[in-house]
């Protein structure tokens, strides 16, 4: 069995679904037995999940991370052969508005992990012990920002982080970085650009401007538009966090990235023309005369680029998915998935979460 923090997100989703699911050769073990841990904020959703609901390899626990006994209690009962985290506080608008719960999760949260497989792993056998590997989900902003002209971020690259979502984030790097050195902890950090694709929360730009498009609303550009991220199907992170988990070398960092860099503009007009082709309305179209600039961020980091050579090199991993292909796919799903959209707007399902867990204790 293997555990996944955050498994009800965005990405901690799309990932179990795909690890339950049955594997091409190669891969990973097919329906290996996953644990989700995820304490459902805002972000998290069970619906997220509805593919695999009635897989006899998923469990689920509403569980707190920053609670390090009931995670330490479930290890002991469970004995997982791994724990993936992805759970966080993800959103950098957020953590500007209200830093103190990215310092709750991402740090407090992985200090609480960290605590509890130290733990879990000193009542362990040597070979169990041995085979165990704490895999740390990370983010390419710990690096901070750079010019047009600067070679991408590498593993070796410095921190420095500019939001409170990547300082948070940054400190728990170190703190996993620091559990390897102190106390032999078996872990790996994971280091990714910006992940698009279907279940990602409308909060973040590429389901927001496809949802804002779709109902001819105002498209909100922060700045001039010129920011740079590198994009990354989340089918293709998935599987490099696959890659790592199998193969990787433990205490080592890998960054994993897209090829794909777009200015934020290009992935808007982008955006705008495949809702126009898939939904035409000739009353709203062209889309993108909905574009809208807007106040910019504060300390919004101009470009993000990934230098994934290594993960390449060492493990041969790729991203298999271009991102105009990518982008079509992830706009056509959200396009296909109008209760999705309306469950999470709404806040239905967080009132449904409320009633069908708020008064269960964990058997
Ligand atoms: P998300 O916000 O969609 O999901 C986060 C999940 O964590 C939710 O299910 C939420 O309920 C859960 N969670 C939050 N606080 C928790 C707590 N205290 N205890 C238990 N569960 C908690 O995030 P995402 O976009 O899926 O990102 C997943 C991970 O990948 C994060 O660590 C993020 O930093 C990292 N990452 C994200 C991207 C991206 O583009 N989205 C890129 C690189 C790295
Ligand atoms: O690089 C990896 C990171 O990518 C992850 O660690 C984060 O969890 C994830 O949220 C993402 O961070 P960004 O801040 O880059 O993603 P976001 O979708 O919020 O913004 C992408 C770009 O678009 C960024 O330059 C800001 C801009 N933007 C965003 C929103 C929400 C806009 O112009 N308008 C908007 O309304």
């Amino acid at each position: 069995m293997i555990f996944v923090t955050g498994g009800a997100g965005f990405i901690g989703s799309n990932f179990v679904v795909d690890w339950l699911a049955p594997r091409a050769p190669g891969g990973a073990a097919p329906g290996e037995p996953v644990l989700v841990l995820d304490c459902l904020t805002y972000a998290g959703n069970l619906a997220n999940l509805a593919a695999v609901r009635s897989h006899p390899g998923l469990r689920f626990e509403r569980q707190d991370i920053c609670d390090g006994a009931a995670v330490l209690a479930l290890l002991r009962q469970h004995r997982p052969r791994a724990l993936l985290h992805f759970a966080a506080e993800s959103h950098v608008d957020r953590s500007i508005r209200g830093p103190a719960e990215f310092v709750r999760t991402n740090i407090n949260g992985t200090f609480a992990l960290l605590e509890a497989v130290r733990a879990f792993l000193a009542e362990l056998p040597g070979t169990e012990r041995d085979a165990f590997r704490f895999l740390h989900v990370s983010t390419d902003e710990v690096y901070g920002s750079l010019g047009p002209a600067d070679p991408a971020f590498s593993e070796t690259t410095a921190y420095a982080p500019n939001s409170p979502y990547a300082a948070s984030k940054a400190a728990s790097d170190h703190l996993v970085r620091a559990y390897r050195h102190t106390y032999g902890l078996p872990v790996l950090t994971t280091n990714c650009s910006n992940n698009y694709g279907p279940f990602q929360f409308p909060e973040k730009l590429i389901p927001l401007v496809t949802l804002q498009a779709l109902q001819g609303k105002p498209l909100p550009v922060y700045g001039d538009g010129s920011n740079v991220r590198d994009w990354l199907f989340v089918e293709d992170h998935c599987s490099a966090i696959r890659a790592v988990l199998e193969r990787g070398r433990v205490g080592e960092t890998y960054n994993i990235g897209g090829n794909s860099e777009r200015k934020n503009l290009q992935v808007v007009t982008a955006i705008c023309a495949l809702v126009d082709e898939l939904r035409p309305n000739a009353t709203l179209q062209p889309r993108s005369n909905l574009l809208t600039y807007v106040t910019d961020r504060p300390g919004h980091d101009r470009r993000y680029a990934i230098n994934a050579e290594k993960i390449k090199r060492e493990l041969g991993w790729e991203p298999a998915e271009a991102f105009e292909s990518g982008l079509r796919k992830t706009v056509a799903w959200y396009l296909d998935h109008a209760d999705w959209i309306e469950n999470v707007r709404t806040g239905a399902y967080l009132e449904w979460i409320e009633k069908n867990y708020g008064e269960r204790v964990a058997q």
